[in-house]
């Protein structure tokens, strides 16, 4: 998928009044997922969050392609370290920092927000790719660049989460094309300690049940007998 959505909502007070009281009613943890338009505004969001029942964790969108300066934070360590570390003291709740791919060293990145009392690191975010309309020579995206999604995207994925594993101890969240259980498998071995799923959603919502229902077998495959037993155990020497 490429899409250039931004980050279409309304915005931080309606979240914490409209939307976390049915949320937090569901039997799973929330993680709330911020994008300031500029340093202060994320950290502001991070306090605005503090203490409020019902949110487990604030991932910081410091990756969007589709909003001006969203990749800045992530593509720059020492405005990740300095964000990260603000949002740190703004806030108890656990700090996972999202990550873009879209930069030349995915590991610089991960150890900046590492340094930054990041608790866990999610990677990756969407890919910069565009779309050509080439007898109307114009671009397919109204943002004329957009981010890319889904299985395309799995192997720059892995090879990010495996790079972040070489450079830091933090937990990974690892993003990025997962549909199927052997794509989860593959994100733990690789060093991730959980996934996301995004794109394959649109064409299955009930993907993330089957794949947790998919999950035990796998591990009883992997002979292992916890997820914790998988994750890192990649064998790079032949
Ligand atoms: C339509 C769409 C909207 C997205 N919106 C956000 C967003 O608001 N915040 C964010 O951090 N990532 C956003 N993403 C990125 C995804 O969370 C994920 O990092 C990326 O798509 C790679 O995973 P996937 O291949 O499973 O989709 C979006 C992705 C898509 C396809």
């Amino acid at each position: 998928m490429l899409n250039s959505i931004g980050l279409d909502n309304d915005g931080i007070d309606a979240f914490v009044e409209h939307h976390l009281p049915y949320l937090r009613e569901l039997p799973t943890a929330v993680i709330v997922s911020i994008a300031g338009r500029n340093h202060d505004e994320f950290v502001a969001m991070a306090r605005q969050l503090e203490g409020r029942e019902g949110v487990a964790a604030v991932e910081l969108n410091i990756s969007c392609p589709n909003v001006a300066h969203g990749v800045d934070f992530g593509a720059d360590p020492g405005m990740c370290g300095k964000l990260v570390s603000d949002c740190r003291s703004a806030t108890s709740l656990p700090i996972i920092a999202k990550l873009t791919p879209n930069v030349t060293s995915i590991a610089t990145i991960a150890k900046a927000a590492e340094e930054g009392g990041a608790d866990a690191i999610s990677l990756i975010n969407t890919v910069l790719g565009m779309a050509i309309d080439w007898r109307k020579r114009r671009p397919m995206l109204g943002n004329v660049v957009g981010g890319l999604s889904g299985p395309a995207i799995k192997p720059i994925a892995l090879r990010c989460v495996y790079q972040a594993a070489q450079a830091v101890k933090t937990p990974l969240i690892g993003i990025g094309g997962i549909a199927t259980i052997d794509d989860v498998m593959e994100f733990l071995v690789a060093g991730a300690s959980a996934v996301q799923i995004g794109t394959a959603n649109y064409y299955d919502p009930t993907v993330t049940m089957k794949l947790v229902e998919a999950l035990p077998k796998a591990l009883r495959e992997a002979e292992v007998s916890s997820v914790r037993d998988i994750v890192g155990t990649l064998k790079t020497s032949f």
